[in-house]
């Protein structure tokens, strides 16, 4: 079999032009732009790169970024100070703050002030405990983009069982909840899970969150499965899947390549996560 690709960049795209609707009638009904602020800490390469489509996409759609770049000297209380004004600024609908932050800023309590009504990436414990119990929510980005990719190919999710490479609390916790909550039989699998292989190769819907360049290879792919790779591992000035694309599409129906797959996506969504919350402040 030879996998078709799922065009994250397209996909990205038609949902931006319906969130450019929306925002445009936000701004006809209360007469300003949505607001998304965006936070780096800092001079992360790849983290400029993140920051610079994050504010490139709002201005497509019609959102207004304010855009936020402190040093890697910034102190905690600094960063505290800036979020708590961003929190009753009216003008402001969603924050975010790009990760990672230099060391020595303590990521959880930064995180934790953010208020939920405006946390963008969906990363404060009040946004997390509320995927996990089901509640109305702000859902994290990657993963919430990774169920639209998967929805886009037409596969039904329920009843198939999805493995999850990678536990982390910003992709791989959170894309296993989703993944449960389309009635999937999910299995998370990280660096301790024995025989890796075996239980990957049983995966109808394989999510490659690891962080390691083409872990993934062709061998441990179910013939038909479909595959998304969450990688995005930079080497010598490339970019990375966590997935063996050649090997990998070989076996597969279904394939997001790097780049051009998730990566756009996560964005879309945080525009889409910052066009609901301004709606939902507004309704409150
Ligand atoms: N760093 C890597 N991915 C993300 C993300 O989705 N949001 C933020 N804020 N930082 C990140």
């Amino acid at each position: 079999m030879s996998a078709e690709i799922i065009d994250g960049k397209a996909l990205s795209a038609s949902i931006k032009e319906d969130l450019k609707g929306r925002a445009a009638e936000f701004e006809g009904a209360y007469g300003r732009k949505v607001g998304l602020a965006v936070i780096k800490v800092g001079d992360n390469p790849a983290s400029e790169i993140y920051v610079r489509n994050k504010i490139r996409s709002c201005e497509e759609v019609g959102v207004k970024s304010f855009s936020y770049n402190l040093p890697s000297e910034a102190t905690e209380d600094e960063l505290i100070e800036l979020i708590d004004a961003l929190n009753e600024d009216a003008n402001v609908d969603g924050i975010l703050v790009q990760l990672p932050l230099p060391a020595g800023l303590n990521e959880k309590k930064i995180l934790a002030r953010i208020s939920p009504e405006k946390d963008a990436d969906g990363f404060h414990a009040v946004n997390a405990g509320g995927l996990l119990l089901g509640l109305p929510c702000t859902k994290p980005c990657t993963p919430a983009g990774i169920i639209e990719l998967i929805r886009s190919t037409g596969t039904k999710i329920a009843g198939k069982h999805a493995v999850v490479i990678g536990r982390s609390n910003i992709v791989g916790k959170p894309v296993a909840v989703l993944l449960l909550g389309e009635n999937a039989t999910v299995t998370i699998c990280h660096s301790k899970t024995v025989d890796l292989p075996s239980i990957t190769r049983q995966a109808d819907i394989l999510v490659a969150a690891v962080g390691i360049k083409e872990f993934v290879r062709g061998d441990m792919v179910k013939e038909g499965a479909v595959v998304i790779d969450v990688g995005m591992n930079r080497c010598d000035g490339k970019l990375y899947g966590d997935v063996n694309f050649p090997e990998a599409s070989a076996k597969a129906s279904y394939i997001t390549p790097v780049p051009g797959g998730v990566g756009p996506m996560t964005v879309t969504m945080l525009i889409r996560n910052t066009v609901e919350a301004a709606f939902r402040c507004k309704k409150s």
